[in-house]
């Protein structure tokens, strides 16, 4: 049943809310009636102290038993309250004087004599204070007072006012009442205050912990509703940010798989096409040649296109971490130009070699950045036109080496700019045989560049040309 967040935090703060509230009434209440009981305690000694002087005028007989009735009504404040005037006489104390509660006057009680002892204390000049039935001479209980009573100055015997304690209990009762009442209040306002809070508290967690099972069975979409700044709403904030890039990266996963299997299938189904027409042959022996040699090179880009999958998978997965050394990047431009010589001729392309200086030390993966170079030369020379420039360039500058590879070729649009680094993405389609790429180049280039923490800018426009700019760490 307490299962939930919600039930405990519900239950536990109403638990110690009524401990609480009921504590407080109890001692409340308890201080209340010592208040109650010792005020009256005090009213009652003032009033017998004031009978007792109109009770010397009776006992010289210069006043009446009535006028002493009238006075004793008179002085008693508190409802139902009997008064006796109790003298010593030889060696128990008889009831001299009896006052009963209006109604009650007729009907005079029966008052078994003191003995010296039970009055004693009063003899003696004290104040007694008592609770009880005073000596089973009452059937309830009663709070009574005794003061001596003094006759010319000189104790003669005792005054004894008694009240029922039922008196007292009806005023307390209707101050209970009220303390109840309060105390039932504030406990249904808390009650209602503690379901709101609670809800507050439990409400994103469950809704966090329903998206959290949508999102494992394939629903990306869900988020959590945030309602407050407090940590469950922070929590609920990183949580949507999960939730965010879970979907994004399911994205990615989705059109990965799906682009590779395009990819893949576009070559094999030409490959077989071209196959089968020549086991059937459909074609003449010349034909034929043209197609097994368009075959071959549809294998060849499926070769390339297979080793930046896999170098693209190799980096992402971040199990091979760069290998920083020191060496000469305007050394390994040079290299990697030679090595393309055959398609730079081919193309009679001018190669211009700008370089600051003759070394220029770098702090980068070189197999990396050999990468990184191979694909923007290649991007340079597939992409320039007939008999154009390639201007390759590097220059130091506050600590950073920074490499040019531009071109005079086809350029791109600033609008599509953006969308070169994507995997797969390629502004033209269109292209064939040798010219035709995958779309991978870039995207590996940036990131291998993300991986040394470094930039890379392009600069293009249509029928210009393009320039790449990338920066690595100097090395002294
Ligand atoms: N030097 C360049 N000149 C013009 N367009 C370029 C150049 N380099 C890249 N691009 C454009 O960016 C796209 C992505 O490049 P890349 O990732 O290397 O793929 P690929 O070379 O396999 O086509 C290319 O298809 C091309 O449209
Ligand atoms: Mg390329």
């Amino acid at each position: 049943m307490f299962r939930s967040l919600f039930s405990r935090l519900m239950v536990t703060y109403f638990v110690i809310m009524l401990i609480t509230l009921i504590t407080l009434s109890l001692f409340l209440s308890s201080a209340l009636q010592r208040y109650v009981i010792r005020t009256t305690e005090e009213e009652l000694i003032r009033e017998a102290k004031e009978l007792n002087r109109h009770y010397e005028l009776y006992d010289r007989g210069w006043v009446s038993r009535e006028y002493m009735e009238l006075i004793s009504d008179g002085i008693t404040s508190y409802e139902n309250t009997s008064i006796w005037v109790v003298r010593v006489v030889g060696d128990i104390g008889l009831l001299q004087f009896q006052y009963n509660p209006r109604g009650t006057t007729d009907r005079e009680m029966e008052v078994t004599p003191f003995s010296k002892e039970e009055i004693i204390n009063v003899l003696s000049g004290n104040i007694i204070k008592n609770i009880g039935k005073f000596g089973d001479r009452f059937s309830a209980p009663v709070l009574t007072v005794g003061i001596p009573l003094k006759i010319s100055g000189k104790i003669r015997g005792a005054i004894f006012f008694h009240t029922p304690i039922e008196e007292l209990d009806l005023i307390l009762y209707d101050i209970y009442a009220d303390i109840w009442k309060a105390t039932l209040f504030s406990a249904a306002l808390a009650a209602v205050l503690l379901y709101w809070m609670s809800r507050r508290i439990s409400k994103p967690l469950s809704q966090m912990s329903e998206v959290s099972r949508e999102i494992a069975s394939g629903n990306y979409k869900r988020r959590v509703k945030v309602s407050s700044k407090d940590e469950t709403g922070q929590l609920a904030i990183s949580f949507n940010a999960m939730a965010d890039s879970l979907e994004k990266l399911e994205d990615m996963r989705r059109t990965f798989v799906a682009n590779v299997s395009h990819e893949l299938r576009s070559p094999l189904t030409s490959m077989r096409g071209y196959i089968q027409g020549v086991l059937d042959k459909t074609f003449d022996p010349e034909e034929q040649e043209k197609y097994l040699t368009i075959a071959l090179e549809e294998t060849q880009r499926l070769n390339k296109l297979i080793n930046e999958l896999l170098d693209l998978s190799q980096i992402e997965s971040g199990q091979f971490p760069l290998n920083i050394i020191s060496f000469d990047i305007n050394e390994q431009l040079r290299r990697l130009i030679i090595a393309q010589e055959e398609r730079i001729n081919a193309k009679e392309i001018d190669v211009v070699i700008e370089f600051e200086s003759n070394k220029c030390m770098v702090k980068a993966d070189p197999d990396r950045i050999k990468q990184v170079i191979i694909n923007l030369l290649d991007n340079a020379i597939k992409f320039n036109r007939q008999q154009g420039k390639i201007i390759i360039k590097t220059w130091k500058k506050r600590g950073k080496v920074y490499v040019k590879i531009q071109d005079q070729g086809i350029g791109m649009p600033k609008d599509e700019i953006a969308n070169i680094w994507d995997r797969f993405y390629q502004v033209e389609k269109s292209r064939t045989g040798q010219e035709r790429g995958t779309g991978l180049g870039l995207s590996i280039v940036k990131k291998i560049i993300e991986e040394h923490h470094e930039n890379i800018w392009v600069n293009s426009s249509p029928g210009e040309g393009s320039a790449f700019i990338f920066s690595l760490e100097a090395s002294s």
